[in-house]
């Protein structure tokens, strides 16, 4: 018998890794968060599944299902959305499962600021512009964020970031990145990706509210912010410049530069 945390992605049934969905097909029992995860998922669950939604349920109540699968001899999936291992508070569920010497594993899924990238058709990294990505998120009641993290400190940097589940605070986390970035940052903001209601509303940071409605983007919103997201044309890698060699390539001889190990 074995516990399986499996990312279930951003929503769409198909952005689950085809090993998330062979261990969904397999499991016995599926326990997943419905206020989070697409019900489109559960397409891949065998006939055998019993399936849980966890939304009403606390973290005792889901241990204590963990218990009955063991005693079954069954086989746990349990879905986390996105990736589980960004806000997906696996790790108390790890150390009760490790309490009850229960096994485990985890496969990672395709989490929702790569999924709104997608969705803007953005590049997060760019050379020249942002080798770096932050992935935080707004303060709130079930987890604080650390001082040392505030989104100012963080906006600091000038690099790229995702910062999660601030739906809810839209105006507070604007002024907040106000503080440290101009206001002609690109901003965008991505809700229900890969969802049928996926919408997004691109601007910059002095203008991303502007007639708004922030009610209609509390839940599932991405709030992506940085150089890199500028429709500009900047400059390019060189990892596929005809000059540039590397262990799989070399280089045109016209066009050679200096050998480098790295990209
Ligand atoms: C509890 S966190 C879970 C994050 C998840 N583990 C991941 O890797 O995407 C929930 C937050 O993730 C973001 N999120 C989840 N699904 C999303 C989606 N389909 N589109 C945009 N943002 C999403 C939102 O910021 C939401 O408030």
């Amino acid at each position: 018998m074995k516990v399986t945390f499996i990312g279930a992605g951003p929503g769409a049934a198909d952005l689950i890794t085809v090993r998330g969905a062979r261990a969904l097909a397999e499991a016995n029992l599926v326990l997943y968060a419905g206020s989070l995860v697409s019900k489109d998922m559960l397409v891949h669950c065998g006939p055998q599944a019993v399936i849980m939604d966890t939304a009403g349920m606390n973290l005792e109540e889901q241990v204590a299902e963990y218990v009955r699968a063991k005693a079954a001899g069954w086989n746990v999936a349990r879905l986390h959305s996105g990736d589980p291992a960004i806000y997906g508070a696996i790790s108390e569920q790890m150390r009760a499962l490790e309490e009850l010497d229960i096994s485990y594993e985890v496969i990672p899924g395709v989490s929702s600021f790569t999924a709104s990238a997608a969705v803007l058709r953005a590049s997060l990294t760019r050379p020249e512009v942002s080798q770096t990505i932050i992935i935080t998120r707004a303060d709130g009641r079930a987890s604080a964020v650390p001082e040392k993290e505030s989104l100012a400190s963080l906006a600091a940097h000038e690099s790229s970031l995702a910062i999660f589940l601030s739906g809810a605070s839209l105006s507070k986390v604007v002024e907040e990145l106000l503080s440290k970035l101009p206001g002609t940052t690109p901003a965008a903001l991505v809700c229900k990706a890969s969802w049928p209601q996926e919408k997004h509303h691109t601007a910059t940071l002095d203008t991303l509210l502007d007639g708004l409605s922030q009610d209609d983007w509390r839940l599932s919103t991405m709030l992506l912010v940085g150089e890199a997201l500028a429709s500009t044309p900047g400059a390019h890698s060189r990892l596929y410049s005809p000059g540039y060699s590397h262990r799989f390539r070399k280089a045109s001889r016209e066009a050679r530069e200096p050998l480098s190990r790295t990209p």
